[in-house]
């Protein structure tokens, strides 16, 4: 980067007899601890970088914070203006319970919020539904109502606070409840900042919660673009995430390709819809994983950026700069936690987390460390939030953007990551893009070969990981662990029943049967949706409407 071409034979010869001498002799009285080193990527990793390494251009490809291409960070002053948002991940049983833990957390100095919800919810069903028995409020908050959301939000200033909701297939009933409560606290649409899930593509690859098949479900998620880019102008329409193809067992490669496809595919079919690029990429929002290998997670996020930066404006002749931005979330690796010796899940928990606030995140979920036994307890998040805090606050590392820029390492790594997500790109583009590829399997064979390979790194130790395959200690788990109650199914159905008794069933049924009319023509379903909500008709109602026009996907063998 710093070379001319003098100076760069003058360092080719150095570098040759720095190999031929110091570095021989010292391989001769001491060899290295293995023959290969590599990423966890399995990128080869040489035992010294120069700037023989790399050929970053620094106007071109790294330039200032704030500016095109963002490999040094999306915002001019990054973290010197204001942290990055804390934002943990929570949710449990009732909305009641779920209530008095986000209040727990933001009282703690969590400065976003991020709700679970359970798998009932997540897959359109309501509590009381037959395909809910056993899972209500297990994995998250269970939800059927505005009357839940009501709880759930209470006393939260919704013009303060911007809040996350990890919701897919079901992204446009949740988010029309959240429009309805911020009507009801007196806070007009505008004025709403969050984010929905709503990637719907990495469901059918990675995590499940699918309902519709893909056309359709592809048409919710562009009707939200569309609604939300005039009515909701603050709201992030999309969180369009790699956190679950590196958890399902991606590498950082994969992560960023896969991601950044399915990316792609959101833009072809919101451009198709009638959509101006610039009016609605500003508000696309992405979700990482920050994994184990500390420098290559860092040149991960930098490469992500300047790719998704280059593609927008590029491919697709974007002009606002803000649609060049990749804004994202981060949350640390969960399928690192070891059930072993928990409390190593604190140190693990923090270099990710530096990983992630190094490489410029704007949001950020740290694990707790009993994650891998259970939900977390209220002292196990209070660790996670902890951690954050002291990154922010006691390090340095938040006092100058990009503090890690120009290490030849990270460079070298950030090139060579952009460069092989570039050719696997290329290679589903080839394909017909994300959705055919899926349609293909090839993106589900992908993960599974590396997660493959992962395994068969940590069984064969070639992977060590501390109290897992080394350094075990016998251990009995004290842990104390959090549980949810049994009796939280039994109320939620009670409340159901006592809803379904008070409210107009007469407009709830107009409502979903509008509803159903307009899902088999082309309006906008959003404002159907909101209607129904403000009525009270039941998450599982409004999607089973839906079920009724759209039918359900059904997985093939390879998901
Ligand atoms: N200078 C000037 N302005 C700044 C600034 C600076 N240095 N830093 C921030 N700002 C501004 C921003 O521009 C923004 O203003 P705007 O809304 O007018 O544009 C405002 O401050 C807020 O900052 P950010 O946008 O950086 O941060 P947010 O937290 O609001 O948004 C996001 C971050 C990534 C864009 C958003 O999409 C988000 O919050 N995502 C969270 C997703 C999430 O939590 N997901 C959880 C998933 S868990 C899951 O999937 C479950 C499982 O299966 C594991």
């Amino acid at each position: 980067m710093t070379t001319n071409k003098r100076d760069q034979k003058e360092l080719e010869q150095q570098y040759q007899n720095w190999k031929d001498g110091t570095l021989k002799k010292a391989l001769d009285r001491f060899p290295e601890r293995k023959e290969e080193f590599t990423t966890v990527s399995n990128i080869p990793v040489d035992p010294v970088y120069t700037p023989l390494n790399e050929d970053t251009d620094y106007s071109e490809d790294l330039g200032f914070p704030g500016e095109y291409p963002f490999t040094r960070g999306v915002q001019p002053t990054m973290y010197r203006g204001r942290f990055w948002t804390m934002r943990q991940y929570a949710g449990f049983a009732s909305a009641r319970e779920t209530n008095k833990r986000f209040r727990y957390l933001l009282d703690q100095g969590q400065t976003g919020l991020s709700v679970a919800f359970d798998l009932p919810t997540q897959i359109g069903y309501d509590s009381d539904h037959a395909m809910a028995q056993g899972e209500v409020g297990k994995v998250g908050v269970a939800v059927d109502s505005l009357e839940d959301m009501e709880i759930l939000l209470d006393q939260i200033p919704l013009d303060k606070v911007s809040t996350s909701m990890t919701i897919n297939a079901p992204a446009a009933v949740l988010l029309a409840m959240y429009i309805a409560i911020g009507e009801k606290q007196g806070i007009p649409k505008e004025k709403l900042a969050g984010t929905i899930q709503n990637d719907i593509l990495k469901e059918y690859v990675a995590r499940g919660t699918y309902i519709f098949p893909p056309e359709p479900s592809m048409r919710l998620i562009t009707d939200i673009i569309k609604y939300c880019s005039k009515e909701v102008p603050r709201w992030n329409t999309i969180s369009i995430s790699g956190y679950h193809i590196r958890e399902a067992g991606s590498n950082a490669i994969q992560e960023i390709a896969f991601t950044i496809a399915n990316g792609l595919a959101y833009v072809d079919a919101a451009l198709e819809s009638g959509l101006d690029i610039d009016e609605f990429a500003p508000r696309l929002s992405f979700f990482f994983n920050s994994h184990l290998d500390f420098f290559e997670e860092i040149a991960k996020f930098r490469a992500a950026r300047r790719l998704w930066a280059k593609l927008m404006k590029e491919r697709y002749g974007a002009q606002n700069p803000k649609s060049m931005k990749m804004r994202f979330h981060t949350q640390t690796a969960g399928c690192t936690l070891t059930a072993q010796q928990p409390n190593n899940n604190i140190v693990r928990v923090t270099l990710q987390a530096l990983a992630a606030v190094l490489g410029g995140t704007q949001s950020l979920h740290t694990n707790s460390r009993d994650e891998a036994l259970s939900l977390p307890t209220e002292e196990s998040v209070q660790i996670a939030l902890r951690t954050q805090q002291i990154i922010a606050n006691e390090s340095g590392v938040a006092d100058t953007v990009d503090p890690i820029g120009g290490s030849y390492y990270v460079e070298s790594l950030t090139n060579q990551l952009e460069e092989e997500a570039q050719k696997l790109i290329d290679k589903i583009d080839d394909l017909g893009g994300a959705p055919k590829a899926i349609e293909q399997g090839f993106i589900q064979k992908e993960i599974q070969y590396s997660a493959y390979e992962w395994q068969k790194s940590v069984e064969e130790e070639e992977q060590i990981i501390v109290g897992l395959n080394k350094y075990q200690v016998e251990e009995e788990f004290d842990l104390t662990t959090h549980k949810v109650d049994q009796s939280v199914a039994d109320d939620q159905r009670k409340r159901l029943k006592d809803l379904r008794d008070k409210r107009d069933n007469d407009t709830v049924e107009n409502k979903l049967s509008e509803l159903k009319k307009a899902a088999n023509g082309d309006d906008n379903l959003m404002p159907y949706i909101i209607d129904a909500v403000k009525e009270y008709a039941t998450l599982g109602e409004i999607c089973g409407a839906l079920r009724e026009v759209f039918g359900e996907y059904e997985a093939d063998s390879y998901i």
